[in-house]
């Protein structure tokens, strides 16, 4: 029986014409489950994290999963089961980590704009750490803080300025984007939270993008940010940790992204030559621990054939996976029974009334109606940006580990759908 690996998918195989993932035919769960359906490898979401742990081998590191990624209870039990912590952006995220086991000493508060009653409620619940992103929230924070008789353990966001080189909308480091304190703002803002009596300084923390692919970007933010532990300190303000975000990029389409664990001896070696080796570190990847490690699973409905295109018309749809027509992100769609007839080129697309609504342009397949597809490289960013857009239910997730499979989320139904709406009752006034 041959064995053939997917490029960047460890886990994904055919055995002779069928697609394995682990040990499961992937037909098998769309048999069971339906489909869009979305299947995740245990074992890659480990490998993956295995890199990282090679990397820091011998070192103190907190690796926080940054769980906007795929935030479903049964990944994060994944994550936390091997110890990790997670990097969150919302109170619905915390309520989630707490739901799935995760320890709350772990947790690291991101994003922009927390809200009083997400301090609150994080405050209560004794989080690790808050990623302040400006002034403003710090002012707020320790309010919030004093107002419960705590103090609250604060990390502040720098905004290093510089280019990750990736696409615009997850580039997070430039001078105009909306994330962290700019530069020259950073010392102002420390001493700032040194003297706030509801305020602890614990660290640092930037994140300059998603999706990086180089080396480079993260060298010269390392390096900045070393540039501003010095100065910092230099004021008489010590900093227990360093946190260097996420944003490893994967391989969707022949990207060759630098290995995590090399990556990270090479960053190491920096912090070493400076002086920071021993210190507590943390980072807070998402994509590059799980978006390999799933696959949304669809059912060929329609062949189109056209004068200038052909339609591959799948029951998958921008409302499950939004990267391509939200970024115009390519993701590689692979039958689970390869066809031995010649190839055509067909734009495969979703039943959503938008022309925005595609998976892929101008693949080349050889495809029936009725046929399975699995479209790559799904496990981040495509369940956790999915909606109702067209009354669609939000699909299935399955957890497979070995040769079992785990119905981590069932199908959402109408009733799921409808269930916090009302009618007027106008008919009836
Ligand atoms: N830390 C912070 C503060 C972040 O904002 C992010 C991602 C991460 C960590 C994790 O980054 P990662 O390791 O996953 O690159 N929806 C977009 C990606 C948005 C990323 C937002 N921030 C996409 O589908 O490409």
């Amino acid at each position: 029986m041959t064995h053939e690996n997917l490029p960047g998918q460890p886990h994904l195989a055919y055995r002779g014409n069928e697609l394995y993932c682990e040990e499961i035919r992937v037909s098998d769960l769309a048999k069971d489950h339906g489909t869009p359906l979305f299947v995740y490898s245990k074992g890659a979401m480990l490998a993956a994290l295995a890199a990282y742990q090679r990397g820091f081998a011998g070192r103190k590191v907190q690796i926080c999963y940054a769980m906007k990624a795929n935030p479903a209870l049964g990944v994060i039990e994944v994550f936390a089961e091997a110890g990790c912590g997670f990097d969150i952006v919302s109170g619905g995220d915390l309520e989630r980590v707490l739901a799935a086991g995760g320890q709350p000493g772990k947790i690291i508060f991101s994003g922009v704009g927390k809200t009083r009653a997400e301090m609150r409620r994080a405050l209560e619940a004794g989080i690790g750490c808050f990623n302040v992103e400006s002034e403003a929230e710090l002012e707020v924070l320790s309010q919030v803080a004093l107002s419960l008789g705590v103090c609250a353990p604060v990390s502040i966001r720098v905004n290093p300025n510089v280019d990750p080189k990736t696409h615009p909308y997850i580039s997070t480091g430039l001078k105009d984007s909306k994330f962290g304190v700019a530069h020259e703002r950073v010392l102002p803002t420390y001493q700032r939270a040194a003297k706030l009596a509801g305020i602890r300084v614990l660290g640092i923390d930037c994140h300059i993008g998603s999706q990086i692919t180089q080396e480079d970007p993260y060298l010269d933010a390392v390096e900045r940010m070393l540039d501003l532990v010095e100065a910092i300190e230099a004021v008489g303000i010590p900093l227990q940790h360093i946190d260097f975000g996420g944003g490893l990029g994967i391989d969707y389409s022949g990207e060759t992204p630098p290995d995590a664990g090399v990556l990270w001896q090479k960053l190491l070696a920096r912090l070493d030559a400076r002086g920071f080796g021993q210190r507590d570190l943390m980072i807070e990847p998402g994509r590059s621990l799980v978006g390999n490690a799933g696959v949304c699973v669809s059912e060929v409905l329609y062949l189109k054939p056209g004068e200038h295109k052909n339609f591959c018309i799948i029951d998958a749809a921008m409302n499950d996976l939004p990267r391509p027509a939200l970024y115009q992100a390519f993701h590689q769609i692979v039958p689970l029974n390869p066809r031995q007839d010649v190839p055509e080129t067909w734009d495969v697309v979703g039943p959503i009334c938008e022309s925005g609504d595609w998976l892929g342009h101008d693949r080349s397949l050889a495809v029936q109606q009725g046929d399975l597809l699995a479209v790559l490289s799904s496990g981040a960013y495509c369940m956790s940006m999915a909606s109702n857009y067209n009354s669609r239910g939000r699909a299935a997730e399955i957890l497979v580990e070995g040769s079992q499979a785990h119905l981590i989320r069932r199908r959402e139904t109408m009733a799921d759908q409808m269930q916090s709406e009302r009618l007027v009752g106008i008919k009836s006034k």
